[in-house]
């Protein structure tokens, strides 16, 4: 979503019977606030087809480790596919785990201690007796899958059995902790010695890196130089050749950069907490038919026009993130974010500061079909992730056609039943694209990590080492 760092956290009172996952009137939220305009650089030319090397189908076939978002009711331990086999690099601590204990300076303006706790959850949200709810930070899915992947059941401690190598380095961190540094050897050492470290690695050599594998938890331009401050990690001939999992992804160049889904708030442990959180979004009463959540930019002026046109229409809930500051502190809230989505039909999810927006995932944990201005807010991302036809799950309104200029008008057009089937549609796919709890054993549904671990292990086999 946004590439910009975010303004300290703050704490904040909440309060609503209306959200269906809390009980509690009034609770305390410790979430981070607005993230900054300082760097735009939203692209507004056609890009050319990404070419589709993984059938985002094709995932949910006899390949998956743990198939269904409906496992049969025995269900209790995770399985494995027996082709999935990851080993995980036991990395110096100074690329992962040491980065932590300077988690007060991993961010020139957040204090992202509260954020890198619980194994990148966050911290709990207040809610009275459901576990599973996190003020999760958007750009914690580097701590999230390390710690899924140290308790994996197809983790192998014997590089010799491997088909899948795991390089957890947390780049997204430790670039946000260098954004300022003006020294380009300080700002790059690390970088660098991640790849003299790797290259000297015999399970490296065996492949030419060609199975491993790093997740990043921020955007593409983070780690290009493609802006001052950025990193290079992935300018790197050694990030070039193994598969980067990212949050954002080029569309343009990134054939090795897989898109995975930005972290929402929602961690259950078991198969049970997601489906009873399903069939409350199924259920939900959704009086708006679209909403949406959201600041002026300078550099995306459609945003200035959907806060227009959702201002004027009755049948939209706008939260106007650059309003009042009672309204645009709602806007950082959780549970006030997912209150508007699950009380809409359609959710608008404009270009920001970059082509993907966390809010997309918010979006589908609450029901809300996304309705997407430009292909690269998710068509060209998490092809991994969503079903190939666009139209059964989401709407399609080019940024640049005269439809734009009236949103309520087409979302009117599209018929009850569609509307019905997309939302069906949606709310199967939370599983797929949420974080199940790391620490959990036995959640039974195929969660985000799942779904990368299987798509890699189609991919190697694909090599035919
Ligand atoms: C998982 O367990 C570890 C060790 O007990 C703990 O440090 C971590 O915070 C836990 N993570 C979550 C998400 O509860
Ligand atoms: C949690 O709250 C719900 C509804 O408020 C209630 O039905 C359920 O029994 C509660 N669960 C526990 C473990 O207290
Ligand atoms: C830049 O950083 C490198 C590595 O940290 C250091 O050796 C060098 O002295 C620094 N250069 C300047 C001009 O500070």
């Amino acid at each position: 979503m946004f590439s910009g760092e975010k303004k300290p956290p703050t704490l904040f009172r909440w309060s609503s019977s209306l959200l269906l996952f809390l009980s509690a009137a009034c609770l305390i939220l410790w979430f981070p606030s607005s993230p900054d305009n300082l760097i735009q650089q939203h692209q507004q030319h056609d890009p050319p087809r990404v070419n589709q090397t993984q059938d985002p189908n094709k995932t949910k076939n006899d390949d998956v480790l743990i198939t269904s978002t409906k496992p049969p009711p025995s269900f209790t331990v995770p399985t494995c596919h027996k082709r999935v086999s990851v080993y995980v690099y036991s990395l110096p601590a100074q690329f992962n785990v040491g980065l932590l204990n300077n988690c007060h300076k991993l961010s020139f303006r957040t204090d992202m201690c509260p954020h890198v706790a619980n194994s990148g959850l966050g911290q709990p949200l207040p809610t009275s007796n459901t576990t599973g709810w996190f003020a999760t930070n958007q750009f914690a899915a580097e701590l999230i899958f390390h710690a899924r992947l140290l308790k994996h059941p197809c983790r192998t401690y014997d590089p010799a059995r491997a088909t899948l190598f795991y390089v957890p380095y947390y780049g997204g961190l430790h670039a946000s902790s260098k954004f300022r540094e003006r020294n380009l050897t300080a700002r790059h050492e690390l970088d660098i010695s991640l790849a003299d470290y790797l290259r000297a690695q015999p399970t490296w050599q065996k492949h030419n890196g060609r199975d491993h594998f790093m997740v990043l938890g921020r955007i593409v331009r983070d780690f290009t130089s493609s802006w001052q401050g950025a990193g290079r990690l992935l300018k790197l001939p050694e990030a070039q050749k193994m598969s980067v999992l990212i949050i954002e992804r080029n569309p343009w160049q990134g054939a090795n950069q897989h898109g995975i889904p930005y972290p929402s708030y929602f961690h259950p442990s078991t198969w049970h907490e997601m489906s009873t959180w399903q069939n409350k979004m199924r259920e939900t009463h959704r009086p708006h038919l679209f909403s949406f959540i959201g600041a002026k930019r300078r550099k995306a002026a459609i945003r200035n026009e959907f806060i227009k046109q959702c201002g004027e229409s009755t049948r939209c809930m706008l939260l106007n993130c650059g309003g009042s500051s009672d309204e645009a502190r709602k806007c950082h809230e959780p549970s006030e974010v997912l209150k508007v989505m699950s009380e809409s039909v359609f959710c608008l999810q404009a270009p920001g500061d970059s082509f993907t927006r966390r809010s997309t995932f918010d979006s589908v944990l609450a029901g809300c079909i996304p309705v997407f201005f430009s292909p690269h807010t998710a068509y060209t991302q998490y092809q991994w992730y969503l079903p190939e036809k666009r139209s059964e799950y989401s709407v399609y309104i080019d940024e640049r056609s005269k439809a734009r200029n009236r949103i309520e008008e087409e979302l009117l057009k599209i018929p009850s039943q569609k509307v019905k089937l997309m939302r069906e549609k949606i709310i199967d796919l939370i599983p797929r694209l949420t974080y199940a709890n790391p620490n959990a054993s036995d959640f039974g549904f195929e969660d985000a990590v799942e779904v990368a671990l299987a798509s890699l292990a189609k991919q190697v086999k694909k090599l035919n080492f």
